[in-house]
């Protein structure tokens, strides 16, 4: 059923695991950025993740404390610390996934879009070394601005001659993160069985919940459905304002990232019927590159899920988004095959 289907996304499992389960193939998981304010978080979190066997943390400084401080977890994953460009080639070797938090976050008065001129170039010289050290891992990029930053990766990887759009995903999780958990307010429901998917990209208007595919159903006024469309898109800029200088999403960002890591890694394993949404390569709409619903498999993308029924509302938020979208894609392969 439908419900079955988005159900994958709970996440709720990944703090009530049996932490002395060492089953399932050899997984290696690198994150690209691992002593920043995501990498951190997320390297704990997959140091939870009893799927991965190998936990590679790569930044440009700071690696060998975060790795050996990870490493004393007493998890199935075997931990190495990586530090300096020199050393990425060994942090990449073997790679099944590669999350890439690397980069500059945004300040208050910021768009996304402002991060370009510095995580354009950061986000290219990474997706380079993946080309040349770990062709077939896929890529779970979070750098933003992420409508423009999976478009390079994508260049990059046709000029290297390895692109394989199964593999590649915009990490949009943290939107459906913020849209499940606005819902279950607004509904009084408990957010553990919320679903609502999350479409388009991932920068303000661009971000589209579809809470008429929300569930469970709760029948909201439709100025109710406008606040949390509206909430949703600002989630970013709500924590950026609130941390009033000191960065972005950094802890919820870390959640959406080991959900949506440990749904590939799920994939890959073969388990059926894994569905999350994110920024793919996609024909659904007549933009090459959109967020919906994606089945996950052993190649990565099994299935690019169509956008099902959509209210009035929707439909209108659907083709407003959609100039900003393609300008922010142009912009990314622009860069990637200029420079
Ligand atoms: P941060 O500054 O705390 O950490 C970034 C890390 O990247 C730093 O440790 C830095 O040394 C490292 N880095 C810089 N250049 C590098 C390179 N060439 N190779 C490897 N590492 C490099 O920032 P953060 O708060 O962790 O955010 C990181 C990025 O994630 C930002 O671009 C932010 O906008 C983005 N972000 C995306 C989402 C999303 O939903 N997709 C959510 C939150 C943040
Ligand atoms: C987010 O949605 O929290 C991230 O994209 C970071 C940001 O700049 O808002």
């Amino acid at each position: 059923s439908a419900l079955k289907r988005t159900s994958s996304s709970t996440g709720g499992h990944i703090l009530r695991r049996d932490f002395s389960s060492e089953s399932g193939p050899n997984r290696k998981v690198a994150v690209l950025g691992a002593a920043g304010g995501i990498g951190q978080p997320l390297a704990l979190l997959m140091k939870l993740n009893p799927l991965v066997s190998h936990l590679s943390l790569y930044d440009i400084a700071g690696t060998p404390g975060v790795a050996a401080d990870v490493s004393h977890i007493n998890t199935r994953s075997e931990v190495k610390g990586y530090a300096g460009e020199e050393n990425l080639a060994e942090a990449l070797d073997g790679a099944d996934i590669v999350i890439i938090p690397a980069g500059v976050p945004r300040k208050p008065g910021m768009t996304r879009d402002d991060l370009f001129n510095i995580n354009a170039g950061i986000v290219k010289s990474l997706c380079t070394a993946i080309a040349k050290y770990c062709p077939h891992a896929l890529v779970n990029m979070i750098s933003n601005p992420v409508n423009s930053t999976v478009p390079i990766a994508a260049e990059v990887f046709k000029k290297a001659g390895t692109y394989d759009e199964k593999r590649l995903f915009g990490v949009t999780t943290l939107d459906v993160v913020r849209a499940k958990t606005f819902y279950a307010g607004k509904a009084k429901v408990p957010v553990a069985g919320v679903n609502v998917p999350v479409v388009g990209g991932h920068a303000g208007v661009t971000i589209l919940p579809l809470f008429s595919q929300a569930t469970p159903k709760a029948n909201l006024p439709h100025e109710e459905i406008i606040a949390l469309t509206k909430r949703t898109q600002d989630g970013g800029t709500e924590v950026v304002e609130a941390k009033a200088g000191k960065g972005s999403a950094t802890l919820s960002m870390a959640y959406a990232g080991a959900i949506f890591a440990d749904a590939c890694l799920k994939g890959l394993n073969g388990v059926p019927d894994v569905v999350e949404c994110s920024y793919v390569q996609s024909t659904i709409t007549e933009l090459p590159f959109f967020a919906s619903k994606v089945r996950l498999g052993k190649n990565g993308v099994e299935e690019v899920l169509g956008l099902g029924a959509l209210s009035d509302f929707e439909k209108e938020g659907l083709e407003k988004l959609k100039p900003e979208l393609q300008s922010s894609i142009e912009k990314g392969i622009k860069f990637a095959s200029q420079s």
